[in-house]
Order: structure tokens, then sequence, then C-alpha cells
């Protein structure tokens, strides 16, 4: 991985560590003492910054303000037993980076300048990352069009950035999630297969009405006939079914997810029977009915493996935990652990280490 760009360290005088509660942190709430900056201007990236955390300054007329021309990746470092900072497979963030990228008419960010900046900022920042059980520090890259320029077309100049924060649980309880069958997330040849904020934006609405009816998310469904299981849009959804692992397949609508693939590639392991293929909302409610349905749960960096105790579907409510274990997805997410906190080998290759 060879590298142009230089990477300029101006460190923090006024660390927040100290005033940090690492141990029980709130996702998104807190952010560690520096970030990176790269920006793209002339044509061409140009050296890093990695600076201490602050506000950063941006025209009113910012054409990422007004037409979203944004994109963002989530991943996440951890501490491991031997006391190592470790990265769960970066370069797969950097790679669905430029598919966002290429899908948002932006410049991708190299491989090369992804994978510093993280080692780098990591680097100066690993104080914050403890080993305490079920908290990480969340990386967050993005990057923004940065034209002070009110018109339509893709900007010329774009900054990526690189901030992180010490996060705990996405989701605190299992939830109660609605299969959505109005809105729409995602239609075939749209963007839905990106990382960019319009399409968190455009689900807002939908999610704050499920929330007045009780539920904490909701799972998509197609855009066409509102038949097919899609995604949750904070996370993948899975459903064990007579002991097969079932998913929706990726494409436009789906984001193909890194610990989607990495649970599916877990299951595989362990001779699973595993199926991505589209699955309608019509055999889940059946499976449901009689029985066959074991688990459901979702999947994501942020959410990691999350619970789901009961399906909303066409005003009914499905309860699913008093009659069913978590068997599965709590061994999938045992195994992800370990894999993380250096307990057992990482035969997939996933896990990068910064120092
Ligand atoms: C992630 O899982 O990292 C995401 O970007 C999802 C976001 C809604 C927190």
């Amino acid at each position: 991985m060879s590298i142009d760009q230089k990477v300029f360290i101006t460190k923090t005088n006024h660390s927040k560590l100290e005033n940090t509660d690492l141990i029980n942190p709130i996702f998104g709430k807190v952010y560690a003492d520096h970030m990176l900056r790269c920006d793209f201007t002339k044509g061409a990236w140009q050296d890093m910054k990695i600076i201490p955390y602050n506000d950063i300054s941006i025209s009113p007329a910012n054409t990422t303000l007004h037409y979203a021309q944004t994109i963002f990746e989530g991943l996440k470092a951890y501490r491991n037993i031997h006391e190592e900072i470790v990265v769960f497979r970066p370069q797969d963030n950097a790679k669905r980076m430029k598919l966002s990228a290429s899908r948002m008419c932006m410049p991708g960010i190299p491989e090369s300048i992804f994978m510093t900046g993280i080692t780098e900022l990591l680097k100066l920042d690993q104080e914050w990352i403890t080993n305490h059980p079920g908290t990480s520090l969340y990386v967050r890259p993005f990057q923004i069009a940065m034209d002070p320029y009110v018109g339509i077309r893709p900007s010329d100049d774009y900054t990526f950035m690189i901030i992180t924060g010490p996060v705990g649980a996405y989701y605190s309880k299992p939830l109660k999630v609605k299969i959505e069958t109005n809105y729409t997330r995602a239609v075939v040849g749209g963007t839905g297969f990106a990382k960019t904020g319009g399409n968190y934006a455009a689900a807002l609405k939908p999610a704050i009405e499920a929330q007045k009816e009780g539920y904490d998310q909701l799972i998509w469904t197609d855009g066409l006939s509102h038949k097919y299981i899609e995604e949750s849009g904070t996370m993948n959804i899975m459903f064990i079914i007579d002991g097969t692992l079932i998913t929706s397949p990726i494409g436009d609508t789906i984001l193909s997810g890194i610990t989607r693939d990495s649970i599916i590639t877990i299951a595989k392991d362990q001779g699973m029977k595993v199926e991505e293929r589209p699955i309608s909302t019509f055999e889940i409610i059946q499976s449901i009915e009689q029985g066959n349905l074991q688990e459901v749960f979702g999947v994501g960096t942020a959410a990691t493996v999350a619970h789901i105790k009961t399906i909303g579907y066409n005003g009914i409510d499905y309860e699913l935990s008093d009659v069913k274990s978590r068997k599965y997805s709590l061994e999938f997410l045992n195994t992800l652990d370990k894999i993380k906190s250096g307990i057992v080998e990482d035969k997939f290759g996933w896990i990068h280490k910064i120092n």
C-alpha cells in the first residue's frame, strides 16, 4: 500500500479523556480528542491532517447542505486481550466507501489514505479504547462536497474526515420492530446500497410514526410490491427458520453490511445452511404461526447483533422472545467478540492491528 500523502499531526493541549466515562459511553454523543481531515482540491487528494477535534467551517452555500452529496462509513476499534488496538475489517469499509462515492458522483478516497488515516488517528487516541465488555471506539469516516455553489452539479472540491467516539450498545434492549408496507426506503436504480445521508433522512418520518405506535425500528419491504423483506435501515435483518439462516440478498436497495457478511461467513464455517434469497412477509408470518421461526435479529456495525423480540405486521404484534431462545444469534455474537478480542484465531483475516 503506497501513499504519496503525508500526515501532519497537531496534538490537543486539552484532552477530554479524564472527564469521559469510557465504561458506560452513550452511542454517538462523545468524541475523542482528535480528528483527521484530507481535502480533495484541484483534482487531487492533498496531505492528511490530524488536528484537535473541533467544529469545522463551511460556506452557507455549501452544496452538501443543500443537495446532500455526502457519504459515510462506520467501523469499530477494540483493545484486545493482548492490549493491542485492532480494527474490524477496515479494508471492507474502504471498498464500500468507494462504491458509495461512485454512486454519489464523488472522487473515491484511496484505500491507502483511508487506512493510514485510521491507523494514525487511532495510534494517537488509543487511550480512548478500553477492553471493557461491550465497549469500543466507533470510527466514523465521512466525505462531503465542499463547493460554495447553489446549483445542481457534482462539487469540484471535497473533504474526507474521520472522527471517533467511545460507544456502548446502540440498542440497549430487545427490539419491537414494525414491517413497513407504506413508505419506501429504496428502489431498484436508487441509492439504497450507498451509505449516503439522504437515505437516512428520508427514513426519519416513517421511523418516528412507527415509534408513536410503540415500535423501536422498522423493517423495510421492497418499494414495488411491499411483499419482500429488505433491511432495517440501521442494520441488515436475519431469520432462522428450521435451523437455516435466511437473509435478503444484497443489491441496489440493500446495504452490503460487513457484519452481515461476517455472520454469513461464520454460519457457513460452522456448517449451518445459509440462504441469501428474497424472503416474503407471508413466509415470515406463516413460519411464526407454524412455530418454525426460531430467531430474528438485526446485524450491523453499530447494532452488532440486535435481538428482535416483537414483529408488527398489518396491525398485529407477533411476540417471538418468550417462545424462542437466542441460541444462534448469541453464538454468532460470541464468535465475533472472541475474534475481535483475540481469544480465538482470526482465521478469516478480519483483524487489522494498529500498534
Ligand atoms: C453503522 O452501523 O455503523 C451505521 O452506520 C448505522 C448507523 C445508523 C449508526
